[in-house]
């Protein structure tokens, strides 16, 4: 879809239509004033008060050369932000392009975020339909932002921001015989390639020589071979600081649970347990674009979690990367397992600070739900950084605790390390055994078990991917000071 700023009168825009967000209790602009007996009647019948999620249609309005004007309601003025507004948008694009709608102008108010309008516009008009292409709605072709030509590099900021949730979108929504590791390297390979990035995979034989004892345990089980990702940006310009970020994503491009195998019920929606590493995957491609002034560094270790002859046995020890040694208790909690070679990486790389993003606990989503993010730290500094970035960017996280106390679950009789701390808090004993890998660096650890997926389809947004992470990621680097 293109998206496009133009800076005129509404009267003038041409459009299928042309969109306007309305408050409760908000009049007609006044560049819209030929419609403010349509918009009275609207109201005196009950039909568009401006409650979030109403939409009406006038057709042929008169005055205006779009072929129909559209109120979006927008809700209540002092509750609005642009957490909103990337929501009407988005609601208004899907509404819209089963209509028929193939050119939507929005008209924006002064001082909106038009990064956000044209965003929500974007991740609107996705649609998981790879494999099935729907016949009923055609997506837009043209998203046009009306305000003044100061929006322009707000426009797009949102349309790199846009397309990369997308990008991600699409990576996660892939079924995992059609995104095994390699593929999924080959993909991050293209997309750095277009990008300006560079790109490096380590592959089986390297880590086996590294001592990435803990992230190959979990791929033995798998014929489709692991691959360790990393893709490199680097500022033109020199910075005198040395700090240099690094996104670390979960890549299982399938989660059968391995010898702890998961129940039938619902395991297809596991090829979704690479969400955080097609986060960091879509940010860093957001990244190249926005030129922010720190390196930045994504790494996705991606395996396949499988059953079979080959797989690792519960009580099976491993060494990681670090030297440390590990119980395998559970082979289901193989997200932590390949994550904290990669964090060991990362440090050895040189990275100063990290932040990663994995569906790593199902605790995480009988803890929070499907609304907040479960955010972890042993640096509140850091954690301050992340959460300031998600609330501008309306990505909702919750600070969840991590006291020494906790690092007792993870006790193992044989090992330094077992890689479960039992049933009860979960997503803490997960988030205490990648710390443990972490050290003093500060790190951020983003449990998006819940948020990454949409089991309903939301007026906003298609079921599926949500594409979480990629906009506080994008956000906190290009921040960053
Ligand atoms: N990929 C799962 C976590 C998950 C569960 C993501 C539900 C999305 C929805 C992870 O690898 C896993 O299986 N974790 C186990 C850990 C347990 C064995 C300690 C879990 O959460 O049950
Ligand atoms: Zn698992
Ligand atoms: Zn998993």
């Amino acid at each position: 879809m293109e998206t496009k700023l133009l800076s005129q009168s509404l009267a003038d825009v041409e459009a299928d239509a042309l969109a306007v967000l309305l408050f409760e209790d908000q009049a007609a602009p006044p560049e819209l004033s030929s419609a403010a007996a349509w918009l009275d009647e609207l109201k005196t019948s009950g039909e568009f008060s401006g409650k979030g999620g109403e939409l009406a249609i006038l057709h042929q309005p008169a005055g205006l050369k779009a072929k129909r004007l559209v109120v979006v309601g927008g809700g209540k003025r002092d509750k609005a932000d642009s957490a909103t507004l990337r929501r009407a948008t988005g609601s208004a694009v899907r509404c819209l392009k089963q209509k028929g709608v193939k050119r939507l102008a929005w008209s924006l108010s002064s001082g909106a975020d038009a990064a956000a309008a044209v965003e929500g516009a974007i991740l609107g008009n996705y649609e998981p339909d790879r494999y099935k292409p729907s016949t009923d709605a055609k997506p837009l072709e043209s998203f046009f932002v009306v305000a003044p030509p100061d929006a322009a590099s707000s426009v797009e900021r949102g349309r790199i921001l846009g397309e990369c949730q997308n990008f991600t979108r699409d990576l996660v929504n892939e079924p995992a015989n059609r995104l095994t590791p390699m593929i999924l390297a080959d993909r991050a390979r293209a997309m750095a390639a277009e990008s300006g990035l560079e790109c490096e995979v380590l592959e089986q034989d390297r880590m086996r020589q590294l001592g990435m004892g803990s992230l190959l345990g979990v791929a033995q089980g798998s014929a489709e071979p692991p691959a360790l990702i990393i893709v490199r940006y680097k500022p033109a310009t020199a910075t005198t600081s040395a700090d240099h970020l690094a996104l670390i994503g979960k890549g299982v491009t399938f989660d059968t649970g391995g010898v702890s195998i998961k129940p039938a019920d619902g395991m297809e929606k596991m090829k979704y347990d690479m969400a955080g590493g097609a986060a960091v995957l879509g940010a860093i491609r957001a990244i190249a674009q926005l030129k922010p002034a720190i390196p930045v560094t994504a790494f996705v270790p991606a395996v396949e979690n499988m059953v079979g002859s080959r797989a690792q046995r519960p009580g099976d020890i491993v060494t990681a990367l670090s030297g440390k040694t590990i119980e395998v208790l559970n082979t289901d909690a193989e997200g932590r397992l390949i994550l904290v070679d990669a964090i060991t990486y990362a440090k050895r790389l040189g990275c100063t600070h990290m932040v990663d993003a994995a569906t790593l606990t199902g605790a995480i989503v009988v803890a929070l739900g499907t609304i907040n993010i479960g955010a972890f730290t042993n640096n509140d500094a850091m954690l301050a950084r992340v959460m300031t970035a998600a609330k501008a960017e309306g990505e909702k996280m919750w600070h969840m605790p991590l006291d020494d106390e906790y690092k007792e679950l993870l006790k193992s009789a044989f090992a330094d390390l077992g890689n479960i701390g039992g049933r009860s808090g979960g997503a803490i004993s997960a988030a205490w055994f990648l710390r443990e890998f972490v050290d003093d660096t500060p790190w951020v650890h983003l449990d998006i078990a819940g948020t990454a997926w949409l089991d309903d389809a939301k007026p906003y947004m298609a079921k599926g991917p949500s594409g979480v992470g990629v906009r506080t990621f994008v956000k906190l680097a290009t921040d960053w000071s």
